[in-house]
């Protein structure tokens, strides 16, 4: 089977001759502390690129790295940092390599559920049901399971975790990749994944850099120009860099650009974004690189601070034009690009190749993500490729299917359980109805990158996908325990169907939606045409099951937040289970709760309103027909349960609900004070320590020209050029407004990964007692909310979800003490003037709520005062 040519439908469809942006991208003349409304959101210059290197506990990789790169050819160098095309490989990307040195082709691929486009692997769950388990430990186990499937097939670089979308539009049509409409969730479950991960040797990539929100008119393209998320400094720093901030404070080898603008400059060229704000405050030591044809200027972007460009392809893709490779070579010849320039991306990719030990005895790609045949062509995006074996069939699940289970059923969520519906018998009569119940009727994995709606939803659909390995579904995992169950796999209600008095109607729905490349159903990735309802009127197979049945369990797919109100107040409605999306154990995790063997203990990682109209209305889908969307943040900070909280809206389910088939006290609230907050601001970084220092002479042109008796792969990127003695330096280049090569000294914000380490100093950390007050065992989950104090002098959100903890299975009667801890920057705001954190002294005037739900709070703490139980 092969993949290629759906890959180059898409091209053509949505991807042809991406138009070049300049640099003149860059606003001019603008206070490069803000960007803000009245300054007509344009993002302000920040040049040039902290040199990366200046962290201790990256210098020994450093030092690596400095000294091979101290040794390679300018060919060599630009080899590294671009891709060798589309479809150039085995991978969805990966670079040319510098042998000399025992440095491959580094590859890069999908995704962040699970490796995409092969076999062998393991289809986890999705970012959304690893973020309702609220589970630490399960989020690391993922990562672990992800990273060893990656490297056991050869994959240098993962590209996942996602926490751009953060989920700020309930219509976006990736919110699923990412865990949760919370930075804190993100940046917690993005942590945990990242260090799994990374423990296994594999680079993780944290993606997408950022405001990328909104599947539709994300790409600059021939017809359009990619949208601008128009997002104020605060807001930036306080919600989106959030999650950005703690993957790079848990040190994460690589991050991807987004398609989209910032304040109208393109993800992949933002000075302010790449070079300021994430190698310079947040003291990013990794490399940067695009998404896929995200790339739309060759000097700029690296000026701007991108150090990789995936696939390589310029902006006609297939064509063996790059803004890189041969580009690159001849710009950093002709002395547009600064030597040290360079030096630092390759530095930066070779370090972090070094820092996870990819150079002792990481295997190399034995699959080809192109086909699922033994044999097929190297490189299929060649005209003319030579032809052998590429994959090997290495399986990678290892026991991970047991990880996959228990993130699926600990994620599920219990919105509703009326008499006490749940759990069931395996004898009661039970009549199952919906096409998610069962298997995709065109057989398993029949749809390419999950572009469909048919049975069971395991996860949305896009590059952010795994082929299943297996499927467990519904049906199989009802029919293996249940000595009574009839089957109606249709998402229409049988006409003909007997009911009896003691039936238990278990009806499946489910909402999909996925990546921009694939339309499905009207929706193109974004639920355009589905709105936040049902697929497949669902509702109305609810609604006709809850005519005739008087007992109604409801078990829900979905992506994200999905209307309930048509029929959830029915009084046959009893009860009703999110069990978000499961990957391949689906059928396993719902009867586990279904059937009483585990108690639910997930909860939502969004809120579920009434009505759509409920949102703000910023944060609807944009579109225009022509001319560039803009996607202004207007909400600022409220989104999600911020929003409803502080409109006194009341939502159908708040954020963090999730109920137990047995019930928790918290008890015994206590606080204590760790590290005093003396000031309001953190105490002045250290300055940065010393990066490596290369030559900045403009190498010999000779060491670009193609090699003697060079092989040429048509359309294949290469660093060489035909003529390069006739390239010389003396013309001039538009450098952008505010471009220059004098480092800046470090902002007061930064200091080391992830930004001035005394913003993770542990100010407070906050005890609670649960205990099982129910009958049966279960899982509670401790969510710790804070609230500011106005004396901050900023309109701030009043409850922000910073921590929390989950249980182990405590059987009736028995507790557990849970210990969180609050840092000093999870009390502050962004001080868009002083350009830093800014927390209340001593912490006066916060409270901090712990509870089972943003709005069941159970316990608060006063700084400075007692805690108490909550009314
Ligand atoms: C997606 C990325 C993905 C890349 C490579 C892009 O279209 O936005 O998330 O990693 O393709 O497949």
């Amino acid at each position: 089977m092969a993949f290629r040519s759906t890959f180059l439908n898409i091209l053509v469809l949505t991807q042809l001759a991406i138009l070049p942006t300049s640099a003149a991208d860059q606003s001019p003349d603008l206070n490069p502390r803000f960007w803000n409304e009245d300054e007509g959101f344009s993002s302000p210059p920040y040049y040039p690129t902290p040199n990366g290197g200046w962290l201790p506990n990256w210098s020994e990789a450093y030092e690596k790295a400095h000294s091979v790169v101290s040794n390679m050819t300018l060919a060599e160098k630009v080899n590294l940092t671009t891709g060798t095309g589309f479809f150039m490989g085995p991978c969805v990307g990966q670079t040319g390599s510098a042998l000399r040195f025992g440095i491959p082709n580094i590859c890069l691929m999908d995704g962040p559920l699970g490796i995409r486009n092969t076999e062998g692997n393991t289809a986890f769950p999705a970012g959304i049901t690893v973020g309702a388990t609220f589970d630490k430990d399960l989020m690391y186990e993922r990562g672990v399971g992800l990273g060893g499937e990656a490297r056991g097939k050869g994959v240098n670089v993962l590209l996942g975790p996602v926490v751009g979308p953060l989920g700020r539009k309930p219509r976006g049509g990736r919110i699923w990749e990412a865990f949760g409409v919370d930075p804190s969730l993100q940046a917690i479950a993005a942590e945990r994944t990242i260090k799994g991960m990374q423990s296994t040797g594999t680079i993780a990539n944290i993606k997408h850099f950022i405001g990328n929100e909104q599947e539709m008119h994300r790409m600059t393209t021939v017809v359009t120009k990619g949208y601008s998320s128009n997002i104020d400094d605060r807001t930036l720093h306080e919600l989106y860099l959030w999650p950005f901030a703690e993957a790079v404070r848990a040190g994460v080898g690589s991050v991807m650009t987004a398609y989209n603008d910032v304040n109208n400059s393109v993800c992949s060229q933002n000075s302010m974004l790449i070079n300021g704000i994430l190698k310079d405050e947040l003291g990013f030591q990794g490399f940067v690189v695009t998404d896929w044809l995200g790339h739309v200027g060759g000097v700029s972007s690296a000026l701007a601070g991108l150090d990789m460009s995936m696939p390589g392809d310029g902006a006609v893709p297939l064509f063996g034009n790059s803004y890189w490779a041969y580009e690159l070579s001849r710009s950093v010849l002709n002395g547009t690009v600064p030597m040290e320039r360079l030096n630092d991306m390759v530095t930066r990719i070779v370090a972090t190749w070094y820092k996870f030990g990819q150079d002792k005895d990481y295997p190399l790609p034995n699959f080809s993500s192109n086909t699922l045949d033994e044999k097929g062509p190297l490189y299929p995006g060649a005209l003319f490729s030579p032809y052998g074996v590429v994959n090997k069939f290495v399986n990678v699940q290892d026991n991970h299917n047991a990880t996959v289970r228990a993130i699926a059923r600990d994620a599920i969520t219990l919105l509703k359980n009326e008499d006490n519906t749940l759990p069931l018998k395996p004898d009661d009569p039970l009549k199952v109805f919906g096409e998610d119940a069962g298997p995709n009727p065109d057989g398993l994995n029949s749809c390419k990158d999950m572009g469909c709606d048919k049975g069971v939803l395991t996860m949305g659909w896009g590059s952010g996908t795994a082929r299943l390995p297996y499927l467990i579904t519904p049906q199989d995992a009802i029919g293996n325990i249940s000595s009574n169950a009839e089957f109606h796999i249709s998402d229409d209600f049988p006409s003909d169907v007997e009911v009896n008095d003691n039936d238990t109607a278990v009806v499946f729905i489910n909402a999909d939606s996925g990546e921009n490349y694939i339309t499905v159903e009207g929706n193109p990735g974004d639920r355009k045409e589905a709105g936040l309802k049902a697929w497949h009127e669902g509702d109305d197979l609810v609604k006709a099951a809850a005519e005739k049945f008087s007992k109604v369990v409801v078990v829900i797919h979905t992506v994200g937040p999905i209307l309930l109100d048509e029929w959830i107040d029915q009084k046959s409605v009893k009860a009703v289970l999110v069990a978000h999306l499961p990957g391949q154990e689906a059928g396993n995790a719902v009867t586990d709760i279904l059937f009483g063997d585990y108690s639910p203990s997930g909860h939502l990682p969004y809120a579920i309103p009434h009505k759509e109209s409920d949102y703000p209305e910023s944060v609807n889908l944009k579109e225009q027909p022509l001319g560039k969307v803009q996607d202004t943040f207007t909400e600022g900070l409220y989104i999600d349960y911020r929003h409803f909280i502080k409109e006194n809206i009341t939502t159908r389910y708040q954020f963090g609900h999730g109920l137990s088939y047995t019930t928790f006290k918290i008890s015994e609230p206590s606080l204590s004070e760790e590290t005093p907050l003396n000031d309001a601001y953190p105490p002045p970084r250290k300055p940065k320590g010393p990066t490596p220092t290369y030559a900045s002479t403009i190498p010999p042109a000779s060491e670009v020209a193609w090699p003697e008796h060079f092989n040429r792969i048509w359309r294949y990127l290469y660093p060489y050029l035909d003529n390069p003695e006739a390239v010389t330096t003396g013309g001039s280049y538009p450098y952008p407004t505010g471009y220059t090569t004098d480092p800046k000294p470090g902002p007061r914000a930064g200091g080391a990964e992830g930004g001035n380490p005394a913003l993770w100093d542990v100010a407070f950390s906050v005890k609670v007692k649960v205990t099982n007050t129910g009958n049966r065992p279960g899982r509670a989950v401790a969510q710790l909310y804070v609230e500011l104090p106005s004396s901050l002098g900023v309109d701030t959100p009043a409850r922000q979800l910073r921590q929390f903890e989950k249980t182990k299975i405590l059987d009736p009667g028995e507790s557990e003490t849970l210990t969180m801890k609050i840092t000093r920057k999870d009390l502050s705001v962004w001080d868009v003037v002083v350009q830093d954190w800014k927390a209340p002294v001593k912490g006066e005037g916060v409270k901090i709520w712990i509870g089972e739900s943003v709005v069941d709070l159970r316990a608060v703490c006063e700084i400075g005062g007692k805690c108490s139980l909550a009314e």
